[in-house]
């Protein structure tokens, strides 16, 4: 399987850059155009990243165009574009919130594949969970696939709501294990380890036990239990978190952010361009 013959990221903010870093790093090269409205950016793809730039999208045939613009920016992209795709011109939307069907009506191709990736993208660990409606082609879904594997793992959902509970679990993970990794940080230099030594043991062992977890077909509590010896020190730890009730926080903000992405749904497609068919 080789890339299209160009693709055209349009938005190269962090996610659409990650993808685009990602791709630089495939071999062969893709051939890339990055489209990007703000000047700054612009002038750092091309002298930076030595990259194709246009503030203006174009699209001729054979291209791919990946779709990494904010979802508020979507409605008006739409309306201006529309225009230059036709039916069969391929996408791959990370934009969160909207929907396969909006997008591809709003901008008049059947060829749409909603994915939701991650920041860890950036280097090359990214989780995307993709969704494509049963008109889009193989071929389609094996570029998105293609692309996506290109920034980390790809998984294809059948159902498209799931993407609203991957945005949670993966879209929002990196910001949620942070948050907890930040606490670790805390308790390591209140207890005097210098701050880039407490950045370091949080960071190896989450890394550490993520790659235990994948390597290992132990589920996840298991694990935990194998570590908690009888009234020993991790057994008070896990006691404390049972405590607090910690597992029910961290469903509830599981539960919370998949039902502002469903909330963000109806909100953005009731906003997006209209079915213009004449
Ligand atoms: N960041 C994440 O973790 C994450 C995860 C999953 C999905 N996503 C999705 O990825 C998309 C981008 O997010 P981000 O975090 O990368 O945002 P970002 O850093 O703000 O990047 C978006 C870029 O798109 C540019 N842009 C806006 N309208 C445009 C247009 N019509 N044509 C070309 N470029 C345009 C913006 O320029 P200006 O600055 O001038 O507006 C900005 O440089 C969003 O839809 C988001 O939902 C992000």
């Amino acid at each position: 399987m080789t890339y299209a013959a160009r693709l055209t990221v349009v938005g190269c903010g962090h996610m659409g850059l990650a993808i685009v870093r990602g791709l630089l790093g495939a071999t062969p090269r893709p051939r890339i155009l990055a489209v990007e409205t703000n000047p700054e950016r612009r002038k750092v793809l091309r002298t930076v990243e030595g990259l194709t730039v246009g503030a203006e999208l174009a699209i001729t045939a054979g291209d791919f165009v990946v779709l990494a613009i904010p979802p508020q920016a979507f409605g008006a992209f739409a309306a201006a574009e529309r225009h230059r795709f036709t039916a069969d011109t391929p996408v791959l939307s990370v934009m969160a919130g909207l929907t396969a069907r909006t997008i591809a009506d709003a901008l008049g191709t059947t060829q749409v594949v909603r994915a939701i990736p991650n920041t860890p993208s950036e280097v090359f660990e990214g989780m995307s969970v993709y969704y494509a409606e049963p008109a889009v082609t193989e071929a389609t879904v094996a570029q998105a696939d293609l692309l996506l594997a290109s920034i980390g793992q790809a998984l294809r959902v059948d159902v498209e709501e799931l993407v609203d509970d991957a945005t949670a679990i993966c879209g929002g993970g990196p910001a949620f294990v942070s948050y907890i990794v930040d606490a670790f940080c805390q308790f390591a230099t209140s207890r005097g380890f210098s701050e880039s030594a407490g950045r370091a043991m949080a960071a190896q062992v989450f890394g550490g036990t993520a790659t235990l977890i994948r390597h290992s077909d132990k589920p996840p509590m298991q694990l935990c239990r194998e570590v908690m010896t009888p009234n020993g020190t991790t057994e008070r730890g896990i006691a404390a978190f049972d405590a607090a009730e910690l597992k029910v926080s961290v469903l509830a903000a599981l539960t919370a952010s998949a039902h502002r992405s469903r909330e963000l749904a109806s909100a953005l497609s009731a906003g997006a361009h209209p079915r213009n068919d004449g």
